[in-house]
């Protein structure tokens, strides 16, 4: 078979390990496998480059993806996605393993419906898709972040002050609340509930009260003040319709340093939460993750996507994972809450 694999969307700890896992894998078959440059344009363009033992050598450390990644939607351009399939069909391909979140994998269930034959793996720091228990990247982003709260805590102390820590995750607060609770937040703010400023600086204040004289308040890009919108960094939209979030904390800083009267700095984690080295976790994942995905192919079973649910590696409709957004589980969050205050 021709194997073509293609990294969309925004990059992630462990996409390197998945591709590394299809090509050993693969190779050891007897397979042949074209990596297609930069997501879906790689495919529209026809920019690919031949995969074998050595060029997945030495990659199963390295961030990033060794393919190239871009927000390129096959279905914005009049033609694209008809492109796609004809040059699947011209570059000899057999299957395509499309590794990607929300939007690429959208787009391969529209293009898997339109005849190409398609498996997804599921990536994403967000750990907001559906259809799977955890995606990879989502546990490297929340260690590192971890790490920046366990930092920030020490300099807090030292001067009195509250920190407000900015983290991403689109519109759901797995990473605010799971990198919170592991980094001892003293309160944590997602996009799933509206922030209530008044309890948040009460609860600062009660805090202090009992001889507390710093706090760490960590935001999720994506929550927003009751009765407001989201802090938005700028209305930009990408190919997909995604607005570009970002700038909540600054707000909400100003905010609690005048209701509180508490110094406050804002610090925002930003693509330091998606850059270097994936976690131990997140390169068993991807490589289990990526060994499934030949499975499914080499079995000939399109339209599906490899997902992990409890600690098995199953697979499931690959339309499943997009259907609607995985929002922070609640239960979650109320072990967070009994830390608040
Ligand atoms: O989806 C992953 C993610 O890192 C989000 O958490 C964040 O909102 C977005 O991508 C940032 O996108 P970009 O890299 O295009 O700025």
């Amino acid at each position: 078979m021709k194997i073509g694999i293609l990294t969309g969307g925004g990059d992630c700890p462990g996409l390197n390990p998945v591709i590394r896992a299809i090509v050993r894998k693969a190779i050891l078959e007897g397979d042949e496998v074209l990596g297609l440059r930069y997501g879906w344009k790689g495919l529209i363009d026809k920019e690919t480059i031949p995969l074998d033992v050595h060029s997945v050598s030495g990659i199963l450390h390295r961030g990033g993806t060794i393919l190239g990644t871009s927000r390129t939607n096959p279905y914005k351009k009049e033609g694209d996605s008809q492109k796609a399939i004809a040059n699947f069909k011209e570059l000899g391909l057999d299957a395509l393993i499309t590794i990607g979140g929300e939007d690429t994998l959208g787009a391969a269930t529209k293009l898997y419906k339109d005849g190409l034959n398609t498996v997804g793996v599921p990536k994403t720091i967000d750990n907001d898709l559906g259809a799977t228990d955890f995606t990879f990247g989502f546990d490297t982003a929340i260690n590192i972040v971890t790490e920046c709260l366990d930092r920030l805590h020490t300099t807090a102390e030292s001067h009195n002050r509250v920190m407000v820590v900015e983290v991403m995750g689109r519109h759901a607060g797995w990473i605010a609340a799971y990198s919170g609770i592991a980094g001892g937040a003293d309160y944590i703010l997602i996009p799933e509930i509206a922030i209530d400023i008044e309890e948040v600086c009460q609860s600062i204040k009660k805090r202090h009260d009992r001889g507390k004289d710093f706090s760490i308040v960590v935001v999720a890009e994506g929550a927003f003040f009751k009765n407001e919108n989201v802090a938005l960094q700028e209305k930009k939209l990408d190919a997909f319709g995604h607005v570009r979030l970002g700038g909540i904390g600054h707000t909400l800083g100003k905010m609690v340093e005048q209701k509180t009267g508490y110094e406050t700095r804002v610090t925002v984690l930003g693509h330091i939460q998606r850059g270097g080295t994936p976690s131990a976790f997140d390169r068993v994942l991807g490589t289990r993750f990526g060994a499934k995905a030949y499975d499914l192919v080499k079995s000939g079973t399109f339209g599906r996507m490899a997902s992990l649910k409890g600690n098995k590696i199953v697979d499931v409709p690959l339309e499943e994972a997009t259907a609607e957004l995985k929002t922070l589980d609640m239960s979650v969050y109320d072990i967070a809450k009994i830390f608040f205050g």
